[in-house]
């Protein structure tokens, strides 16, 4: 390539006539960094500090004995795993290649409507590219100014909420009273609630799809079961709202989950030992971070997840994120207003932990 072509604006030197209309109006998700260089602390992306269950890769490497084969396209064992797990029907079970591949699937099959999706304004950054990607008209509902979802303010004309719960990446949930009341103030409009950290504390609404067939809940293996490379998640809801969803992955892609990654999470889904032990020293490390942090100057935000919201009031968030990476720590940084001044904290191991509250210290 010439010098004066690498030198034009990425967009323009990359664009090209033979795009789609709809690729030159998307503006894509940008995942946290995911470095390279080892020894760093990596508190940037919400994974789980601690190595997933041996039970996990004992079943993963049984199951290279069948890679020769297709994986089951409806992947029945880990239906059934997680329906025995959670008290539902393997027919009310839905799994996918992460819940981004399952809440992706949810915006085309049951999303798009006339009316717009309401969601947060602070929230997980997917649901507007979602929007973008599958034409899904939507309205941001600001949180209220402690950071919390007030449901009082989704008395409003639309087609579905989605909320993240607990909210990302505030930390902070709602109790699932709270949610089952949202429900009945909507009988008539899909209520999705993405239950991505909710084993660190939150309050499931897996309970409440009995009787309410406006919800869809959905979970990932990527946090409280440490897979988050295997890519698993699973929405739980009535039938027929599984169903829009086997419909549009059966028109996209039959077999989202291979079979080391449906081995590897039906043991996980049954470690129950392994599952109980790591969230609980997950969430005494981050109830310990936030003490630290807010002994630190910090204002930190109630968190029912595996990381921490905070700000310091004597400085700006992007300065102290660039000021640990520099100290090879990574945390996220939102540059989004409201939020810019906030840094979301992984609760990493005890060992993580303390080395971040050493070098804030220096730093605050
Ligand atoms: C709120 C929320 N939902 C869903 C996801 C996607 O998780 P995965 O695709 O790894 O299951 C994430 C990932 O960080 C998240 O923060």
């Amino acid at each position: 390539m010439s010098s004066s072509a690498s030198c034009r604006p990425i967009k323009a030197r990359l664009m090209s006539r033979f795009w789609s209309p709809i690729v030159r109006t998307l503006t894509p998700y940008v995942p946290g960094e995911q470095p390279k260089a080892d020894g760093l602390v990596k508190l940037n992306t919400n994974e789980n500090p601690y190595p997933p269950s041996v039970r996990v890769l004992e079943a993963i490497n049984a199951a290279t004995a069948r890679l020769r084969l297709y994986p089951d396209p409806r992947a029945t064992a880990l239906r059934e795993a997680i329906a025995a797990r959670y008290g539902v029907a393997p027919d009310e079970v839905f799994v996918g290649n992460g819940s981004d591949e399952i809440l992706a699937h949810t915006f085309q099959a049951l999303l798009k409507h006339d009316a717009p999706l309401l969601f947060p304004d602070i929230t997980y950054s997917f649901y507007p590219v979602y929007c973008g990607l599958y034409g899904v008209a939507y309205e941001e509902v600001p949180l209220d100014g402690a950071m919390r979802v007030d449901i009082a303010d989704y008395r409003r004309p639309c087609s579905a909420i989605l909320i993240a719960n607990p909210n990302a990446p505030t930390g902070i949930g709602l109790s699932r009273e709270t949610i089952e009341t949202l429900l009945a103030e909507h009988p008539d409009q899909l209520v999705v609630v993405d239950e991505a950290y909710v084993d660190f504390g939150g309050d499931s609404a897996i309970p409440l799809v009995a009787r309410h067939d406006n919800l869809l809940v959905i979970q990932t293996l990527s946090k409280s079961r440490a897979l988050a490379g295997l890519r698993v998640g699973f929405a739980i809801g009535q039938p027929p709202l599984i169903e829009a969803l086997e419909r549009v992955k059966d028109s996209f892609n039959s077999y989202p989950l291979d079979c080391l990654a449906i081995a590897g999470a039906v043991a996980a889904i049954n470690d129950d030992a392994w599952f109980q032990d790591t969230r609980s020293r997950i969430m005494a490390g981050r109830d310990a971070l936030a003490q630290d942090l807010a002994a630190l100057g910090f204002e930190v935000l109630p968190s029912q997840a595996n990381f921490l919201f905070a700000r310091h009031p004597g400085h700006h968030g992007a300065g102290l994120a660039a000021g640990l990476r520099q100290r090879n720590i990574l945390v996220r940084h939102f540059k989004k207003p409201r939020i810019q001044d906030f840094l979301r904290i992984t609760v990493g191991t005890q060992e993580q932990c303390n080395r971040l509250v050493d070098v804030l210290r220096g730093m605050v």
